[in-house]
């Protein structure tokens, strides 16, 4: 019996007389019959898989989905518990026990799943797809898309929605742990705080009873606006009433009375509560569990990160002019401002050693690896998470930057990362060498990327892997013309000066040079990144025959550029001969007629021969 007739037969019932189907079929089966609505095949099939092998966790999970079907929330909840006591790390099994938690009204069991599914990766699904999936929501992004005001100035009709809204916990779990990104979401939440700030400004002024739902969802968006580094358009108006809302706030703050948490939220949603001179003192008070997580990303996790940057080793001077400008970009906007990371959601499963100081460097055994530009750490989290023996020393210019790699490292116990500040020209002064140097997003903002590459080089051992990052021209079409437009409108590279260019693209949303920039620049959707992405006091970029000559004047071995598998695959549909992976030949030309295969950098590695 082939596949096909045992589909027919399962449909007929007749399984039990044909041949055992293997697990997958069933699986397949059952939960096609989910699809179908033919919930109990459903069940029974996933119950004959159980019966073989009992930790079958998508069968577990698919039980938990046929209860939740039907309503039978707490049954859901003991098969996804299960499915989840298999594979802790299936963000899709978190997403489904939270929703059944959320409507049996267990809260804060709901958040800590959905948080997990998010930090998880949602099973590489889009998290604004899923925010959309509420219906309120989603009416309101269709209201707020078909107005072409920014920022929108709809009157939100009002409280049954914002209730609806409040009591969606997904929601402030996705503005509490990761950029939003998309037009329709960005007008969507702008609006609402606009909105949020009026309640605020009714409960502080005219006494009105707030929720404390609907004070979460504010301190939520309070945590996206900071995430985002307030990035979103925002009217004069709201912004005077903003400011009044913060000079009550610091008066309550001298006074030592209660602050209202909807006031504490509302200036948050406009100023990061760090730069309130007193804001220390907001930490000793008493608040609700969602202020508290509010007052630690605005408050005390930047009163850390003040606190380190004096401790921070400097392993070069940095007196280049070029250098020292763009180390105060990246100071003034360190980046990327990224929060979860997926491989450290994946490698908590494990349990490593978390003992000890956590970027000490400590000796281990293994490699050498160099992260010269590292940023904010993530690139740094990446590599030691990959090679967790190696040796790490990660350096970087901007002190903001290391500090904030710092404390996202100390808080993953990781061990084997040393950080310090360093311009790259200067660092064969260190009198080190290393295995593997990775240096991605950087050599482009040098005064002269070649000189960094040789500084580089002359620090990598024989048959060490050098990995770069570097901007590709054509991907970078729609940033061209962007600097073309920043610079005819002089806007300036401030908080003021990026929000203008963004409101610019976002009411021109419909141009085709936008459109894709849109869809696909995440940076876009942050302060620090439109300043990386737009603003940069310095780059270059670059083309395939730009680094094919790079590479033959170093004598480097190309070892292949990283892409998704789909590029991959289109190209050797195109280039099916052995090696034409690693034919820069090859490349250039798929490049020109794909332009945005490289999205906005070429990532490659490249072997130093042992000769050299
Ligand atoms: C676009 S970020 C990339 C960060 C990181 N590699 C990543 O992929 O997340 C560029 C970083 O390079 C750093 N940088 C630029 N020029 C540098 C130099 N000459 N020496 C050291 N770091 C530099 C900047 O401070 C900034 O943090």
């Amino acid at each position: 019996m082939n596949r096909r007739e045992r589909r027919a037969a399962f449909a007929r019932g007749q399984a039990a007389d044909a041949a055992p189907a293997s697990i997958a079929e069933l699986t397949a089966e059952a939960s096609r019959a989910r699809h179908e609505g033919r919930s109990a095949k459903a069940e029974e099939l996933c119950r004959r898989i159980l019966s073989r092998d009992p930790a079958h966790s998508p069968s577990l999970n698919l039980l938990g989905l046929i209860n939740q079907d039907s309503g039978r929330h707490r049954q859901a909840v003991k098969m996804f518990l299960k499915a989840i006591d298999v594979d802790d790390i299936n963000a899709a099994c978190h997403y489904n026990i939270a929703s059944s938690y959320q409507f049996l009204g267990q809260r804060r069991a709901a958040a800590a799943h959905f948080k997990r599914a998010i930090s998880l990766g949602m099973s590489d699904k889009n998290l604004e797809d899923f925010i959309l999936q509420n219906p309120d929501i989603a009416a309101r992004v269709n209201r707020t898309m078909a107005n072409t005001i920014v920022p929108p100035t709809m009157q939100y009709p009002g409280e049954r929605e914002i209730a609806a809204i409040a009591n969606d916990i997904f929601l402030q779990c996705a503005l509490q742990s990761k950029l939003i990104r998309g037009v329709p979401l960005e007008l969507f939440l702008t609006g609402l705080r606009a909105e949020l700030l009026g309640l605020a400004a009714d409960e502080t002024f005219a006494s009105a009873k707030i929720g404390g739902d609907v004070a979460g969802l504010f301190c939520a968006l309070a945590q996206q606006c900071f995430i985002n580094e307030y990035v979103y358009a925002c009217g004069d108006d709201e912004m005077q009433q903003a400011c009044r809302l913060r000079e009550l706030l610091l008066q309550g703050m001298a006074a030592g009375g209660g602050i209202p948490v909807m006031l504490l939220a509302a200036v948050a949603a406009y100023f990061p509560l760090f730069s309130l001179g007193p804001a220390p003192s907001l930490l000793a008070a008493s608040w609700p569990n969602y202020a508290v997580d509010l007052l630690c990303l605005q408050v005390r996790e930047p009163l850390e990160e003040a606190d380190d940057r004096p401790s921070i080793a400097a392993l070069t001077a940095i007196d280049d002019p070029v250098s020292i400008e763009v180390m105060q970009q990246y100071a003034q906007n360190p980046y990327p401002r990224w929060t979860t990371s997926l491989l450290t959601a994946l490698a908590d499963k494990e349990k490593r050693d978390r003992d000890g100081p956590a970027d000490s460097g400590r000796p281990q055994s293994g490699e050498d690896i160099l992260i010269a530009g590292c940023g904010t750490g993530q690139h740094a989290f990446h590599i030691a998470e990959r090679w967790p023996a190696a040796r790490i020393l990660a350096v970087d210019m901007s002190l903001p930057s290391l500090a904030y790699a710092r404390r996202k490292t100390r808080q993953a116990k990781l061990h084997n990362i040393e950080y310090a500040q360093a311009d790259i020209l200067k660092l064969a002064t260190i009198g080190k060498t290393f295995d593997r140097i990775e240096a991605v997003g950087v050599l482009h903002h040098l005064a002269d990327p070649k000189l960094g590459w040789r500084i580089l080089l002359s620090l990598l051992k024989p048959n060490g892997v050098l990995r770069v990052g570097l901007y590709s021209t054509a991907a970078r079409r729609s940033i061209a013309e962007a600097r073309a437009l920043i610079a005819e409108r002089g806007y300036p590279a401030t908080p003021e000066g990026i929000r203008a260019l963004r409101r610019t693209i976002i009411r021109n949303r419909h141009e085709q040079r936008w459109n894709l920039l849109l869809a696909t620049a995440d940076d876009f959707y942050s302060m620090s990144g439109c300043r990386d992405l737009f603003f940069n006091v310095m780059e270059h970029t670059f083309t395939v025959p730009d680094i094919t000559a790079l590479l033959a004047e170093f004598g480097l071995s190309f070892l292949g550029f990283e892409l998704d598998a789909d590029v991959v695959n289109k190209f050797q549909q195109r280039y099916p001969a052995a090696g034409a992976l690693t034919d820069l030949d090859c490349w250039n030309a798929f490049e020109r007629s794909n332009p945005q295969t490289f999205r906005n950098m070429y990532v490659f590695s490249v072997r130093r021969n042992a000769t050299d």
